[in-house]
Parts: C-alpha cells; structure tokens; sequence
C-alpha cells in the first residue's frame, strides 16, 4: 500500500486540505478554458441522465458547471468521507439538477445495483484505491450497458518544477498521484475493462507568482504534512532558490488528462 492510498480520513475529513492544493490551479492555471468546463464538454451526457460522481469531493465540479449541462440531470454524490457528501449534496441541492442524492461509499464495493447509471465520473481519485482496476470494475458494473466512464488523473510530468523541490522530505521527484494511478495505468486498465478508451490532455499550464502558495499546497498532505521543522526550513529554502530563478514567478508544466471508456450495449 503506498502513502497516497492511506490517511485518507485526516485528508480529506472535509474540504480544508483540498482548497489549499486547488488554490495554486484556480489561481495560476493559464489555460483557454477552466478545468471544470473543459472536462464537462467533453462528457456524453443527455437530458434526465442518471449520473454517479465517486470521489465526488466537495462537488466543485458541478457548482463550476451545472449551468453548462443538460438539464434534469439525477445525480449520485458519492464519497468514503461523511464529510465530504455532506458538503457536497448541501452544494448540490442548491443547483439546478432534476434530484441529489448523497451516499458515503467505498470505490472498490459501490452499493449500487447492476446497470444504474448512464454516466459514472471519477475525478483525481482512482489513485487513493489500493487497487484500481477492481474500482473500474465496480464502476463498470453499475453503468448501463451504452454508459460511459469518465477518469481524470495525472501524468508523470505533472508540475514535475514542484515536485523536484519535494525531495527535501526525501520523496521522488516526481507527482505521487501519477506515480499510484498516472496515465499509463488509467489506459492500459480502462481498455482491459471496457475494450476502448479515448483520452485528452488538457491544454493549460501555470505560472506562479506567490512562493506562500506552494508552501501551503504542498505541505497539506504528506510528506510535506508533518514534516520537522527543519525539513519545512529546508522546503522554504528550495521554493525562494526556484522563484529567484525564475525572476520572481514559477513556470510549471501541467499534465492532467480525461480518460473516456463506453460500455458495450
Ligand atoms: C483529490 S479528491 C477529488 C475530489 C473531486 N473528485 C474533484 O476532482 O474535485 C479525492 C476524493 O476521493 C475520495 N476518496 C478517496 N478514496 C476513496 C474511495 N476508496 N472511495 C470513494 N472515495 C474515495 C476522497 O475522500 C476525496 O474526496
């Protein structure tokens, strides 16, 4: 089990830990479209579709982009984080969907029946599964045969100018989401499950312009959450060498993709 698939009930209780991660992207993305849009044109959905959100989160998806979709849509809001779906149906509930509905679940035994739903999203989240495959199992289960399956997660070189300045807490260099479930693990196991897979890259990158804001992100979730004092000096250290470099600001690459698999009929 890696460090991604546990603690997960301290990091994710509520939304806290989450906003500080999200800030550096709703800050610094410089990207023609948002994330959240980007990724709801590209879903195949209909008016009344039945659609299950796992990992939902806060629901910022749909609050960015309810007004974007078609309409009377039925959503299920599901996360392992009482928190979280308490956070999210309360957001929910106040847009315009046909109904909301929350439901604490684990990813890998969706309480579901068979065929349920039209859409099935998870968003950032098969990477915190031990094992991902038995995730994308389950959520093939509870898709309509004809349902789609859409996976957003990262790729290896994801904001690789951050994650080189993490290896004062003694980590790789490297993005541990895409490291658990990145972008060869989520084609090689969606083909497996469903015989297709179409993905696309969202085309955006970020140029940072506050050091606090790194600091912040990457110390709310470990190695950086609960890291002495001196590798915390250390981190703060490597983060103002990278801004000096780069005349006050830093450039980072994004690499974050959706993924899209279609049931059989
Ligand atoms: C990085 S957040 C992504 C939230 C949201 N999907 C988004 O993209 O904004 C990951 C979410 O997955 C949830 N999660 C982690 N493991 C899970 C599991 N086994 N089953 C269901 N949800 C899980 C966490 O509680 C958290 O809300």
């Amino acid at each position: 089990m890696s460090a991604i698939t546990e603690g997960n009930a301290g990091q994710y209780g509520d939304s806290r830990k989450l906003a500080a991660r999200a800030r550096l992207h709703t800050e610094y993305t410089i990207a023609e479209t948002g994330w959240f849009p980007w990724v709801a044109a590209q879903l195949p959905l209909k008016p009344a579709n039945r659609v299950l959100d796992v990992g939902c989160g806060p629901a910022w998806f749909w609050a960015a982009t309810a007004g974007l979709l078609p309409e009377n849509l039925h959503l299920t809001l599901a996360d392992l984080s009482p928190g979280m779906v308490d956070e999210a149906v309360a957001r929910c509930r106040a847009l315009p969907f046909g109904s909301v509905r929350g439901c604490r679940a684990d990813a890998a035994a969706l309480p579901f029946e068979d065929g349920a739903f039209h859409l099935v999203i998870a968003m950032h989240m098969l990477y915190h599964l031990p094992d991902p495959a038995a995730g994308i199992a389950e959520m093939a289960r509870v898709l309509k045969p004809g349902g789609f399956l859409a996976v957003t997660t990262n790729g290896i070189g994801n904001m690789r100018e951050i994650y080189r300045l993490t290896t004062v807490f003694g980590s790789a260099p490297i993005d541990p989401a895409a490291v658990a479930f990145g972008y060869d693990a989520a084609e090689q196991m969606m083909r497996t499950q469903f015989g297709n897979v179409a993905m696309s890259q969202y085309p955006a990158s970020m140029r940072i312009t506050e050091p606090e804001d790194v600091f912040l992100a990457l110390t709310s979730y470990p190695p950086g959450e609960g890291a002495g004092e001196p590798q915390l000096s250390g981190f703060r250290r490597a983060i103002a060498d990278a801004f000096r470099q780069g005349s006050g600001a830093l450039d980072v690459n994004n690499e974050t993709g959706l993924f899209l698999s279609r049931k059989t009929a």
